[in-house]
């Protein structure tokens, strides 16, 4: 999605703006631009295409000259990828300059009002009504302008404007779209994320929803949507510069698979005290949780995978009904939610524009919102009743990875915490459960080893134009997020199938030479899947198999084997995972794509 930057400070502008941007990269963009305010004219540079070819137009933005700028990255929603219109934004009279991240739902109206008194739109975008509004209503006073500006427009937004006759002076707005600030010494920034700004500074200012805030060199004031001042504290971060850089991988998909079982322990161990989970802050009793007879699940991609997996492990420990829905299907559904419902929102960024819908859909219905989130001060980490973080630190690459195994291991506490605090298991039982769950960072470790040599597989299978991946139970819905997975980064088809369904329809489309990935890992059910595996050779299919160390039947039908370490079944998913996303990785390298970047796609989904 749209990534914006903003600069104040002492030093030259352009650089800096360029290399902020360049880390809001992984974002996913068409296009890229920057304004700069200097000797009370405001310059802007737009262009389709990557952030290198802005550096090649400004020589780094070492050409440019500004103490103060904006910047952009475009991820077309309203109108082509196009030089016109890529962002900054300028009003006709040029006084005004807008970068913007968010749909301002109203354009067409108030452009149409705005062409009819006369003003002309040099591109299709909704973002140009906002600099022409801003030009509107100014009368001298910056602030003013803006704040009319905001309280006329509808929909999302994060804006980051200039105004020629304010010299030294940035002013943002948040509105249901990313926003953060950055404070630095004798400078200031503005960010859509974390990311860009680690370089520069760690204390930042998480502003809310309606909140417009003035920059200057050695200030930051924030205004509430009336206009009234705002006192804001300052929030660390934590994250170290390395966790934000590719440390030595080729791509930063690849340092993050590697990075899992770190991330994974780092979720599990601070939570682990004396062989219970205590869930700091968490504001549910023991009596409070006994009272939900239902959980409900919502989240997008693969964030709902990894609800798909929690559903598994939370019916089996909890004895509940738990359901599992779209966000995007879920907020528009009129669901059955009420104050007897838990609702588990998932979502690595914390700003997924679906995810937020149908959690304040479910809120407003009474439902108890326990959100499981990555980044820290997000949209949906404030937004929800109790908030449990996944310390994956920052994913950039747009396919998650740790983001996805973090989740589930936070979904197998939730699920031990409840059935322990609502008595549904015993101490014995708990402590046995945990036992497992705490060996899962050195199997996941383990099962990458064991698994080094996948990239010789991607040279056998990288032609298939098309995959299946088909598993049983929680095998299943690992296999959701392994064709995801393929899909997503390596262009070539591919859909999951509960094994149990193939005959119902799918076992169509097989045919001579066809690669069927099958996850055999839930043993239970391992005969069952070895008759789909052979339904599936029958038909010409060759099988590739995934399954726990030490089963040597299933070498007697595929035609290639990966092995995971042994573990309880309740805890599969988080290493039969691993090798999909090897899988996934080495065949989208061998097949040249833009790993991190897969087309079309973007990193946090911050529209509908
Ligand atoms: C796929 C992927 C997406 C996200 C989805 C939700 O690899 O990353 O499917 O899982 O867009 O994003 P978050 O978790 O940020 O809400």
């Amino acid at each position: 999605m749209c990534g914006i930057v903003g600069f104040v400070g002492k030093k030259q502008a352009a650089p800096i703006l360029l290399e902020c941007l360049e880390k809001l990269e992984y974002r996913g963009y068409d296009s890229a631009g920057i304004s700069l305010l200097s000797d009370s004219k405001i310059t802007t540079h737009k262009t389709t295409g990557r952030i290198h070819k802005l550096n090649e137009l400004t020589d780094c933005g070492k050409s440019l000259v500004g103490n103060i700028g904006i910047g952009h990255t475009r991820w077309a929603t309203h109108g082509a990828p196009s030089d016109r219109n890529a962002h900054p934004h300028m009003s006709n009279d040029n006084k005004f300059s807008v970068v913007h991240n968010g749909i301002i739902e109203n354009y067409i109206e108030l452009t149409n009002k705005l062409k009819s008194q006369g003003i002309k739109f040099n591109s299709e975008t909704d973002t140009e009504v906002v600099a022409h509004l801003l030009s509107m209503y100014y009368t001298g006073d910056f602030l003013e302008a803006v704040h009319k500006t905001v309280s006329v427009l509808e929909g999302s937004f994060a804006l980051g404007i200039l105004c020629q006759d304010y010299p030294g002076k940035l002013i943002c707005v948040r509105n249901s779209s990313p926003l953060i600030i950055g404070v630095g010494e004798n400078e200031n920034f503005i960010a859509s994320d974390v990311t860009a700004l680690i370089s520069h500074t760690r204390d930042v200012i998480y502003l809310q929803d309606g909140e417009i805030a003035e920059l200057s060199e050695n200030e930051v004031v924030v205004f509430d949507s009336k206009l009234q001042k705002v006192n804001k504290e300052k929030s660390k971060i934590n994250w170290n510069i390395d966790a934000a850089e590719k440390g030595g991988y080729n791509h930063f998909m690849e340092k993050e698979i590697y990075e899992q079982p770190k991330a994974v322990k780092d979720t599990i161990e601070p939570r682990i005290k004396n062989g219970k989970i205590v869930f700091d802050d968490l504001s549910l009793s023991a009596k409070d949780l006994s009272k939900f007879n239902r959980i409900v699940i919502t989240a997008c991609g693969s964030a709902s995978y990894a609800g798909q997996v929690g559903r598994y492990v939370l019916e089996e420990l909890l004895r509940i009904p738990v359901e599992v829905d779209l966000a995007s299907e879920f907020r528009y559904r009129n669901p059955v939610v009420d104050q007897n419902t838990l609702m588990l929102v998932i979502s690595q960024s914390g700003e997924t524009a679906d995810t937020i819908a149908a959690m304040k859909e479910a809120k407003a219905r009474g439902a108890h919102i326990l959100a499981i989130v990555n980044v820290v001060g997000s949209t949906i980490a404030k937004l929800a009743d109790d908030v449990l973080y996944t310390w994956a630190g920052p994913e950039i690459a747009v396919a998650t990875t740790k983001g996805y195994t973090t989740q589930l291991a936070l979904l197998y506490l939730i699920a031990i915490f409840m059935a322990e605090k609502t008595k549904r298991i015993s101490d014995v039982q708990t402590s046995a459960l945990l036992a497992d769950v705490e060996k899962l960072p050195e199997l996941m470790q383990k099962t990458l080893d064991m698994n080094q040599n996948i990239d010789q597989l991607s040279k056998k299978y990288n032609t298939n134009r098309s995959i299946f991946f088909i598993g049983r139970n929680i095998d299943y819905a690992v296999s959701l997020e392994g064709s995801l997975k393929l899909k997503e980064i390596s262009y070539i088809h591919s859909e999951a199938y509960a094994a149990g369904e193939l005959k119902h329809g799918t076992l169509s489309l097989i045919d001579e030479g066809r690669l069927v990935v099958a996850l055999c890992s839930y043993e239970k059910l391992f005969d069952k899947l070895m008759s789909n595996i052979k339904e599936v050779k029958a038909r010409g299919a060759k099988v590739l198999s995934v399954a726990q160390e030490g089963n040597t039947d299933i070498y007697t039908e595929s035609s290639d084997v990966l092995l995971v370490p042994r573990i309880n079944p309740l805890f599969a998913a988080s290493l039969v995972v691993l090798p999909l996303q090897l899988f996934a990785y080495y065949i989208a390298k061998e097949n040249n794509c833009d790993i991190d970047k897969p087309r079309n796609l973007a990193k946090s989904v911050t529209v509908e």
